[in-house]
């Protein structure tokens, strides 16, 4: 798609398990609902009813999932996510909330399961026809204070959050690589600051796009 086609920004929430993405997003939802503003809220993996199968697939299969068959579920997820539900949100002028994107794939295939981030980068760009959203807030938290929210949250963890502390560690560093190198389009947060504060920073840079 033209992004001269895009008629409402596209805004992405990256970060590590337990850091609070749905409640910033929730938050910015509800501000953006107060402006006015048509808002679709929306995750990966899932978004769409395809998306919630490969979603419960990837999440909770028992047993293993080889690597590159893993990359390649999400890269499927969001290609039918982006096609079928993102870029025509986009154009009809809806704002586009979403939980997770194509940095997620870097992150915890590329980064965790050492695919590359490279490849798994291009991976997604193939599978999207390049779509990159306008912002991507980046929450950023030490994966041990994640694990004892997600510990305090009595959750059964799904596949990629059982994984070993020195997987979310690479993950972490990923994401924050990420960042840095697009500096642009991203907002990096403190994850461990007081909820309302996080989402008072992230309406201060929405509020030039909307
Ligand atoms: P998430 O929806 O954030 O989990 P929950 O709703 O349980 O908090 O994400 C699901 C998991 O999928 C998360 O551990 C990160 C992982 N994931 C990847 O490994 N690669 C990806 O491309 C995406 C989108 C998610």
């Amino acid at each position: 798609m033209d992004p001269a086609a895009r008629r409402a920004p596209w805004i992405t929430f990256e970060g590590g398990d337990g850091v609070g993405k749905t409640t910033q997003a929730r938050l910015l939802e509800e501000w953006l609902a107060a402006r006015g503003r048509a808002v679709v809220r929306t995750r990966e993996p899932g978004g769409t009813e395809v998306g919630e199968r490969i979603r419960e697939l990837v999440l909770h299969h028992r047993g293993d999932i080889a690597p590159r068959a893993e990359a390649l579920l999400y890269a499927a997820d969001r290609a039918h996510h982006v096609a079928t539900r993102v870029l025509p949100a986009l154009a009809r002028g809806e704002v586009v909330l979403q939980d997770r994107y194509l940095d997620s794939s870097v992150a915890y295939q590329g980064a965790g399961r050492v695919l590359g981030m490279g490849e798994v980068r291009d991976l997604s760009l193939w599978a999207t026809g390049g779509a990159l959203p306008d912002l991507t807030v980046l929450l950023d938290l030490d994966p041990a204070a994640a694990r004892r929210r997600l510990d305090a949250d009595d959750k059964p963890f799904d596949r990629l959050e059982a994984e070993a502390a020195e997987f979310h560690g690479r993950v972490r560093e990923a994401f924050l690589e990420l960042a840095a190198a697009e500096a642009d389009r991203f907002l990096v947060v403190d994850a461990s600051e007081d909820p309302e504060r996080i989402a008072e920073r992230i309406r201060a840079r929405v509020a030039p796009l909307v």
